[in-house]
Order: C-alpha cells, then structure tokens, then sequence
C-alpha cells in the first residue's frame, strides 16, 4: 500500500453537551479520493474542520503524511507546538461550500495572497503558479475579476485554484457544489474529476451521490457521529446496509 497522507484515529468533539463526532477514524492514502456522505448533522464539516484544525479535537490522533499534529496525552488531546503546526498546515487545503473568497480582492490577488504572505514564495512564482492553475481550470480571461463578477461556478473554481496554489498534498471538500445552480455543478464537479485523474489526494463531503460512486476510491457513511459504513463504491452502494439505503433512495430521488 502506498504512503499514508492523513490518519486520524479515535476523533471525538462534543460541543457542550453535544457528542458530534463519538470515534471516528480514518486514514487516506496517498492519491486516494475518499467521499464522506450521510445526512445533515451526522458531523461530516465537524469532522473536515477537526482534520483540517480549525476546530480542535477533544480525544484522539490526527498527523499528515506521518507528522503527528495532535494526539492523547493523561485522556486530553495535545497539539504539536505552533512552529510544527505550521508546517503541517502546509500539507492541505481546504475548499469551502460558500468559497469564502476575499470580496476586496482579485481573481489573482486571491490566489497568490497566501501563498506569498504565508508561504514566503516570490511573488512571481506565485504569479506563475497562478496561471497555470487559472489556465488549467479555464479562467485565464478572469485574473483581474473580482469575486462578484463572476457566476457562483467561477467563484468556487477560483477556490479550488487558491487552495492548489499552496501545493497541499490533500484537498478537503465540503459539499462543495452546495451553493451552486444546479446548471453550475457541474463545472465545478469536472474540475475535481480532472484533479482526481491526476491523482490528488481528496476528501470530499459530498450530496452528489453518483459523482460519489464514479470518482471515489472510498466511500464514507457517517452518521450521528460514528461511521455506519464504509467500502469502496461497489460495496456501499451496491449492497448498502439498511441505514444507507434508505438514505441514499431518499438522496438520489430527489
Ligand atoms: N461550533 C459549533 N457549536 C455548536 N454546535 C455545533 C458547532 N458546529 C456544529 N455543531 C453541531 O454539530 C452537529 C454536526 O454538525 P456538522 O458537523 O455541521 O454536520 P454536517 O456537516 O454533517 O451537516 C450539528 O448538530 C451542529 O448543530
Ligand atoms: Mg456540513
């Protein structure tokens, strides 16, 4: 089996009284494309932002690519230092459901913003990688655009390319087709089936069953905080125990 990129182990979260993730683990290979489905609620952005660090776990392990960025210590969970953190952050990108694009910004600016004022890259290089990306998810013509210049599509394909621009080893997705036209989706949808032939490693929080079952190595069934299934797309969807059946009729009739 080729390298582990992401493990997390045991994960739990509670939010006052609220157990949002009870133990949940998981581990992504390298240039493996993991779907995490299930209904609204069963804590799939929880757990996105839990791997992803913008929200701190209450028990259990998270590392990228063998660095353990947090782990349990006397039944707490404890975080490498701030300097260690930071370059684990370098390993992954997040893309968000609402793009979350910088409205004063932009096209270009967006793109080369972190990777220059974060990641120390001149700016020319990051200018290079950036129309290169622009070119590679077809906005060459929209550099100079600002965000609400261009259709929701546009928007979420500019963060696609400011989240590949800091070269993650693994890009997140939550639901990222969610605030979309439905005429839109799919142009978002083919940008990420071309990164997924290209071997990026994914995961992504998906309602999009049947992108799901085309694109995915893994699917993941989560509800109420504990996965209820997991296989690959032949098992979870083709003999789907009773939970994920119901859900996945109720899903994909609609
Ligand atoms: N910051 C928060 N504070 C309190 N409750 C939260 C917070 N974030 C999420 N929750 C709750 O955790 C549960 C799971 O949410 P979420 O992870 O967003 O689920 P999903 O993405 O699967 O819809 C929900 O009941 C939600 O209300
Ligand atoms: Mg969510």
């Amino acid at each position: 089996m080729s390298q582990i990129y992401l493990e997390m182990n045991h994960v739990k979260k509670t939010f006052g009284e609220l157990e949002v993730l009870k133990d949940i683990s998981l581990s992504v290979h390298k240039g493996e494309v993991v779907s995490v489905i299930g209904p609204s609620g069963s804590g799939k952005s929880t757990l996105l932002r839990c791997a992803t660090m913008l929200e701190k776990m209450d028990g259990g392990d998270l590392s990228f690519l063998g660095e353990k960025a947090a782990w349990e210590e006397n039944g707490k969970c404890v975080y490498a230092n701030k300097k260690q953190l930071k370059e684990i952050r370098k390993n992954f990108g997040l893309v968000f459901q609402n793009f979350n694009l910088f409205p004063h910004y932009t096209v270009m600016k967006n793109i080369i913003d972190a990777p220059v004022c974060v990641d120390d890259v001149s700016k020319e290089e990051a200018k290079e990688r950036a129309w290169k990306l622009l070119k590679q998810l077809g906005l060459s013509d929209k550099a100079d655009a600002y965000p609400y210049q261009l259709s929701g599509g546009q928007q979420q394909r500019v963060s696609i390319a400011r989240a590949l621009a800091l070269q993650p080893k693994v890009l997140f997705f939550d639901e990222p087709t969610s605030a979309l036209d439905p005429e839109l989706t799919g142009e978002v949808l083919r940008v990420i089936r071309q990164l997924a032939d290209e071997h990026m490693t994914m995961v992504i929080v998906t309602h999009e069953m049947q992108f799901a079952k085309e694109l995915s190595d893994r699917v993941i069934f989560m509800e109420k905080g504990l996965v209820c299934q997991e296989g690959t797309p032949e098992e979870v969807f083709g003999n789907p125990n009773a939970r994920v059946k119901e859900f996945i009729g109720r899903v994909m009739q609609v």
